[in-house]
């Protein structure tokens, strides 16, 4: 039986924070390494465009997520990883999907409809601010995934929506030009934790309450010691599972001193020791892949040949479908 592709992508809006790596990056390089899977991870520039219009802004946000990806450890000979930009025949579907996608499916869209929503509330026009990169976004989404007849689309929560608006797509030109694209699912991870970030709720660049992978030891200490906590008093015990601390402490330590530090919690530990060890594992995790995610983003050509390498297998695996979609819409015989 053939491998089953994965197919996942980051948008470059952001640092690269502790909580896409558990909550993504980590177990996307476990199943890079599934022998029953093919994974490709691409950098979703493009996508990132609808908002990044800051051009030093765009070009380093996009090797920030290709040199995280490395640093961590993918191993591109392993996986096909690629610059959606670098792949046109990705554009020329999304246009050709584009034109059987229906408006009202774009309209319900979460991003643009929050948008649309708070536009409303302020009672100005619904569509300040709105790109018609921003209102398709889920179109050319459609385009990454099918196009590479993907099985399983590893993704957060929010992005389920937009899976199941490519599975309505692929329906929607199955039916008029005759069976082309697979279905793909959605999957997502319940298991994984949610990480707090530095105000204690969800950690994400909405909330500006990250930890940044990728920070220098120094400001990850300061960042670890911004965590918020409550004023128990250093001795009395404290509830590990109710603590951030703790949280991001057993992600990065080993199951032995997560133990330990569970039993200190409860004989009681000031925040201040808390935090120490918690900037100890956190530090020495990722020291190596921060020398490492340094050391490529000096030398971009090197993660340019890693992506254009990437881009050529990907292109490989596109055009014969790319082609037999404009044979079934009457483009040639
Ligand atoms: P953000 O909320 O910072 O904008 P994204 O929406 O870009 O993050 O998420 C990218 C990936 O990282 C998604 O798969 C998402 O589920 C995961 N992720 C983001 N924040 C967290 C978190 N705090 N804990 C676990 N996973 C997270
Ligand atoms: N929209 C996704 C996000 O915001 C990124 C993305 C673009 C993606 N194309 C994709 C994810 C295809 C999975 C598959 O996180």
């Amino acid at each position: 039986m053939a491998n089953k592709i994965v197919l996942t992508g980051i948008k470059p809006t952001g640092k690269v924070h502790i909580g896409n790596y558990i909550g993504a990056i980590k177990p996307a390089l476990q199943l890079a390494n599934h022998t029953d899977y093919t994974s490709l991870y691409f950098i979703a520039d493009y996508h990132g465009l609808t908002f990044i219009q800051d051009r030093n802004e765009f070009n380093q946000l996009s090797y920030g997520i290709a040199a995280t990806w490395l640093a961590l450890g993918l191993d591109p000979e392993k996986v096909v990883f690629y610059r959606q930009s670098d792949v046109p025949e990705i554009f020329e579907l999304s246009w050709i999907l584009s034109c059987t996608a229906s408006k009202g499916l774009m309209n319900r869209a979460h991003a643009y409809k929050a948008i649309r929503d708070m536009n409303e509330q302020s009672e100005i026009d619904p569509d300040t601010g709105v790109n018609m990169g921003l209102f398709t976004y889920p179109i050319l989404m459609a385009a990454d995934i099918l196009l590479f007849q993907s099985d399983l689309v590893p993704v957060g929560k929010d992005q389920i929506q937009h899976v199941e608006i490519a599975r309505d797509i692929a329906e929607s030109f199955n039916r008029t030009f005759g069976e082309a694209f697979k279905l793909p699912h959605y999957l997502v991870d319940d298991n994984t934790a949610v990480i707090p970030g530095l105000d204690g709720r969800k950690m994400s660049k909405s909330y500006n309450n990250t930890i940044p992978l990728f920070e220098s030891s120094d400001m990850l200490s300061k960042l670890i010691n911004k965590i918020k906590t409550d004023s128990i008093p250093p001795t009395e015990p404290k509830n590990p599972d109710s603590s951030s601390i703790f949280t991001l402490y057993s992600e990065f330590a080993e199951q032995d001193q997560v133990a330990r530090m569970r039993n200190r919690f409860e004989s009681g530990i000031s925040w201040g020791e808390a935090k120490n060890e918690l900037f100890q594992v956190m530090n020495s995790f990722l020291e190596r892949p921060r020398n490492k995610y340094d050391e490529l983003l000096a030398n971009p050509e090197q993660i340019d040949a890693i992506l254009s390498h990437g881009a050529q297998k990907a292109r490989a695996i596109a055009a014969p479908l790319l082609e037999k979609v404009k044979k079934q819409i009457g483009r040639y015989v």
